[in-house]
């Protein structure tokens, strides 16, 4: 008796976004790796534990497909990218790869309507918001190099910036959750 509810398109692009969440994760340990040794100890910290983020995301999707049915084939990770050349590049580095990873869902997403795999369509929703968050989580690092004036020397605010987010926790609250008297 066949069991598996994941249609052989589906299975594969689900493979494909369990590859990708890996892929995520090996770009933010290899640039938390960069940090550490630039001497940004506390932004290779956050970005080591943002790494871990984005393998529990990846273990979403795994025991999804296992749930339904679907076989799981691991595949290759991809070599991360180049070293960005300072906390600036880095940071819009990342922001550029959370607007991807958003757009991988949003094809996955589209997927699902066509072949009106609603249960999987549903799974996915938690991604959308997840993707919404993580790109403002992104933004929001853009911003506080842009505040902090990026590696000028002298600059008091890069050391500053370091050391607060040793203990930030990169959470961000879901817009739907904001009210007037709680901005
Ligand atoms: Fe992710
Ligand atoms: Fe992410």
């Amino acid at each position: 008796m066949d069991t598996n509810r994941l249609s052989k398109k589906m299975a594969a692009a689900l493979n494909d976004q369990i590859t990708e969440e890996a892929n995520a994760a090996q770009i933010y340990l290899s640039y938390g790796a960069w940090a550490a040794g630039e001497g940004y100890n506390g932004i290779a910290r956050f970005l080591f534990r943002h790494a871990e983020e984005e393998r529990n995301h990846m273990m979403k999707v795994l025991e999804y497909i296992i749930k339904r049915g679907g076989a799981v084939k691991l595949a290759a990770i991809a070599a991360p990218p180049d070293n960005p050349n300072n906390i600036g590049s880095c940071f819009g580095k990342i922001y550029e790869h959370e607007v991807s990873n958003t757009k991988m869902i949003y094809v996955l997403v589209k997927k699902c309507m066509e072949e009106e795999d609603w249960a999987t369509w549903n799974f996915l929703q938690w991604f959308v918001k997840e993707q919404t968050e993580e790109e403002t989580f992104a933004m929001n690092l853009v911003d506080k190099v842009k505040l902090a004036g990026n590696e000028k020397s002298g600059n008091n605010a890069m050391y500053i910036l370091d050391r607060d987010m040793d203990s930030a926790t990169g959470e961000v609250a879901s817009a739907t959750d904001v009210t007037a008297v709680n901005p």
